[in-house]
């Protein structure tokens, strides 16, 4: 996990020689998460995993190397291209978006001290986070199906609401969306939060 500043901001700008075929949109949306949205500050959530500021930064910038190093291993007909956009932007939903963070500051004491630093904002609109994502991203970058999926439903499986997260997807996730959950679940769990 790099949390340094200076390093996390060198890891993340490194991240973008990797786009070649659509680098136009790619520069030109991250261009805009830079300037219109809280993209560099934002935290990962409001008390779990990285609810710091620079945390959503942090986590992404993390599930991309992860998430290369699984596809060099694993798929490497994949382009590198591919696996970039998809792992360092499947949360860019947590921004929210222009001009409205997701995440505000928690101002309320005794909820800062159980550990809610932050929370959603309620000026958003309800929508999945990685539904939310596809919704950013796409406005900017053209997306292959195998990217879409790999977005909107790289949380997998998971007890939701008395029922079951992206149980739709079960049995029919591409590549894209196995390496990247993957790479999301392992980053989250043993980097940020020291799984044994
Ligand atoms: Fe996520
Ligand atoms: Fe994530």
């Amino acid at each position: 996990m790099i949390t340094d500043h200076k390093l996390l901001l060198e890891a993340y700008n490194s991240l973008f020689d990797n786009i070649t075929v659509r680098r136009d949109e790619v520069l030109k949306f991250k261009e805009f998460l830079e300037t219109r949205t809280s993209w560099l500050t934002s935290p990962a959530s409001t008390r779990f995993h990285l609810n710091i500021e620079r945390g959503l930064l942090i986590h992404s910038v993390g599930v991309a190397l992860n998430a290369i190093k699984i596809k060099n291993l694993l798929a490497p007909d994949i382009s590198d291209e591919s696996i970039t956009i998809v792992s360092l932007f499947h949360d860019i939903g947590k921004v929210g978006d222009v001009d409205i963070p997701y995440y505000l500051k928690n101002d309320v004491d005794w909820e800062i001290k159980k550990g809610i630093a932050y929370k959603t904002n309620p000026e958003i609109v309800t929508m999945s986070l990685g539904t939310r994502s596809l919704y950013l991203i796409s406005q900017h970058v053209k997306l292959s199906q195998q990217e879409a999926q790999a977005i909107v439903a790289h949380d997998g499986l998971y007890p939701t609401n008395g029922g079951v997260n992206n149980l739709e997807y079960f049995h029919r996730e591409c590549r894209l969306q196995m390496i990247l959950h993957f790479a999301d679940k392992w980053t989250a769990a043993v980097e940020e939060e020291n799984r044994k």
